[in-house]
């Protein structure tokens, strides 16, 4: 038998130990005694960090919705699968059995294969946190099509870009979505961003907010009478362990967002084996990961690792302030949630609140508490503790990207003892190393450095879709035989590990990964703007803030400077979307360059944490007066 579930720390230390002296016998048991395949594996791993190339189970055959549907229908297929909660409290909230799941998705795979989407073919999805968005990934997955989920939130050129780069047959959206007391008009952002991609043949549009739209003759499509048609069976494909199950994109350093694909048979085995033991998941509980569904949190932790356990998972619609900032609190009381999985940007902002918000609702029913996307900060993890879990529920700080696609570092509950910004232990099958600037693993304990993996784990991104020399670059080409993530870590006296940020140009802001460049891509396109350059700074409830320094033609501008901000907040918004927006904009003569017109970075970042005391080494400036004139006007 395998050690699915760890019960404690010293089994842990047990199954951590075979995990890496013999992996492949340690995946392949789980693998066997926990999963339905079509056809057994020939080989459980083949790799190599130089290609790169990565196999895990090659040559075997499965369908992962035939093991996150099919085969719960005997033993609970009147279990809640997905319980819907909408965003208005007053709506009722939908209880989805694994027996219409099960129909609900076949017929929506028997929908795209009416509309010619077959095995392979990329579809995008574009649609808020409503039922149809995880029925629509499974269906996706039900008949093979490779699914790509864009966040709703992003804008009309980031979807076009997205939709574009993996060539989508098909976009499937709403009329609109609810966002607290406001809507959006998601199929306006659609029809605007199909303009520039020919790719597209149908869109399909599920009905939310029952808003006036324009639906484009020969290409859209009510998506509910075709639903109703549909036979409400449907035969899984069967696909191979490493053909992809889907793109999600995230943003880079630079250039394009990557379209980072994730395969199926390693992914479904990892994605359920981490929920199972981060979240001490039972068979009565009722699973809550706010994250939306168009980021990889949604897709491994709302969809595929509880499913793969025959969870109940919850699925929120709203905003954690509307109608007001009890709206969590009220919803684990009326569901009884016993896992809560959110980010820390969301701990902070309803710490901000009174406590009345919180403490008018029964808590009792939680067991786990989960923090994922940026580092917890000390005083959003008391918080956490001692007002949402009483001090009874253990915290899992979980470190992982979507590249990973699943959890890489986590205390595992009522195991692994917590401290507060920790993200402690590698889990199982995971292979931790720090290394110095010279490409040296920096061995013991009470040492930093920066965080990356010797050796493959099965949910690991395969490739960027369309620019696998992009990938070993991006993840293989930093340190020789090494994934190299991006962040800097540190390592204790215990050997737990402590996240200490990301070491490259992307900045997270309330938990979303973002690229300076595009940000300042978006900004220059403004006529009036020569150069910009964006920094993190920190921000009490959001993490990080953006700060961008712009430098403006010499045009004789007559327009006001706060004229202007709004007009670069609007050209991000449009290129990007709202989460990218500036909280402050400096204007500025110039930007402090390297003698190679590199932008230095390092100080504009101590300028904006307004840590000028010391700015380090300038001589290499190639303009070193410009930094004067940046501070004194400093915002
Ligand atoms: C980056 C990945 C994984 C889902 C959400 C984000 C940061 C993530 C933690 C954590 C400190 C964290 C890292 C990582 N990050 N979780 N628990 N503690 N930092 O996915 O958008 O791909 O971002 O988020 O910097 O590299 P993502």
């Amino acid at each position: 038998m395998s050690n699915y579930h760890i019960k404690d720390l010293e089994e842990y230390y047990k199954v951590y130990r075979k995990s890496v002296r013999e992996p492949e016998s340690f995946w392949e048991e789980i693998a066997e005694e926990h999963f339905v395949w079509r056809k057994r594996w020939d080989k459980v791993l083949s790799w190599d960090f130089k290609s790169p190339e990565i196999k895990w189970f090659e040559g075997a055959k499965l369908n992962i919705t035939e093991n996150c549907i099919d085969r719960h229908l005997f033993t609970k297929g009147e279990k809640t699968a997905i319980l819907f909660e909408p965003n208005d409290p007053k709506e009722a909230a939908e209880h989805i059995t694994y027996n219409q799941l099960y129909k609900r998705v076949n017929q929506f795979a028997n929908v795209l294969k009416s509309k010619g989407i077959g095995k392979g073919d990329r579809v995008c999805i574009y649609l808020p946190m409503i039922p149809e968005l995880a029925i629509s990934v499974l269906a996706c997955a039900r008949i093979g099509a490779i699914h790509s989920v864009v966040f709703a939130g992003f804008s009309a050129t980031a979807l076009s870009m997205r939709i574009n780069d993996s060539d989508c047959k098909m976009v499937i959206t709403s009329d609109g979505s609810y966002r607290g007391a406001k809507t959006l008009d998601l199929k306006g952002i659609v029809d605007e961003a199909l303009e520039a991609c020919s790719c597209v043949e149908n869109v399909l549009v599920a009905k939310r907010i029952q808003s006036e739209i324009l639906m484009k003759e020969g290409r859209d499509c009510w998506l509910q009478p075709l639903l109703d048609a549909a036979s409400t069976e449907c035969a899984p494909e069967i696909m191979d362990a490493e053909d992809p199950l889907f793109i999600l994109y995230t943003s880079g350093s630079t250039g394009m967002p990557k379209g980072m694909v994730h395969t199926t048979g390693g992914y479904m085995v990892y994605t359920a084996y981490t929920f199972k033991n981060v979240f001490n998941y039972k068979e009565e509980d009722v699973y809550w990961c706010t994250a939306d569904i168009g980021w990889i949190t949604g897709h491994s932790y709302i969809v595929y690792g509880p499913l793969a356990n025959g969870a109940t998972t919850v699925m929120f619609e709203g905003v954690p302030s509307y109608p007001d900032c009890g709206r969590f609190w009220e919803v684990v009381e009326k569901h009884k949630v016993t896992q809560f999985y959110t980010a820390p940007t969301v701990i902070r902002s309803l710490a901000k609140e009174k406590l009345d918000f919180v403490n008018a609702y029964d808590l009792s029913s939680l067991k786990v508490l989960g923090s994922v996307g940026e580092p917890i900060n000390e005083e959003a993890w008391h918080w956490y503790n001692d007002n949402i879990g009483k001090k009874q529920s253990p915290i899992v700080d979980t470190w992982w990207q979507t590249e990973t696609g699943g959890i890489m570092l986590s205390p595992i509950p009522y195991v692994t003892p917590t401290i507060p910004t920790f993200a402690t232990l590698p889990l199982p099958g995971i292979q931790p190393a720090l290394m110095d600037e010279l490409g040296n693993e920096i061995e013991g304990k009470q040492v930093d450095g920066r965080l990356c993996f010797k050796y493959p784990w099965p949910s690991m991104a395969r490739t960027i879709w369309g620019n696998h020399q992009r990938y070993k670059e991006t993840y293989f080409s930093t340190y020789e035989n090494m994934y190299f993530t991006g962040d800097g870590a540190l390592r204790d006296t215990v050997g737990y590990y402590r996240i200490t940020g990301r070491v490259d140009d992307v900045i997270i802001v309330s938990g979303h990964n973002l690229g300076t460049a595009p940000i300042e891509d978006a900004i220059n396109e403004h006529p009036a703007v020569a150069e910009s350059a964006i920094v993190g700074f920190e921000h009490d409830v959001k993490g990080n803030a953006l700060y961008g320094y712009v430098t403006l033609k010499e045009t004789g501008e007559s327009r006001m400077h706060d004229n202007l901000r709004k007009e670069i907040n609007q050209m991000i918004t449009e290129h990007i979307g709202p989460i990218a927006k500036l909280d402050k904009i400096q204007f500025t003569g110039g930007l402090p360059k390297t003698r190679s017109g590199k932008i230095m970075r390092r100080i504009l970042r101590k300028i904006a944490g307004k840590e000028t005391s010391n700015l380090g080494d300038t001589s290499t400036l190639l303009n070193p007066e410009v930094v004067q004139e940046i501070m004194d006007n400093a915002l």
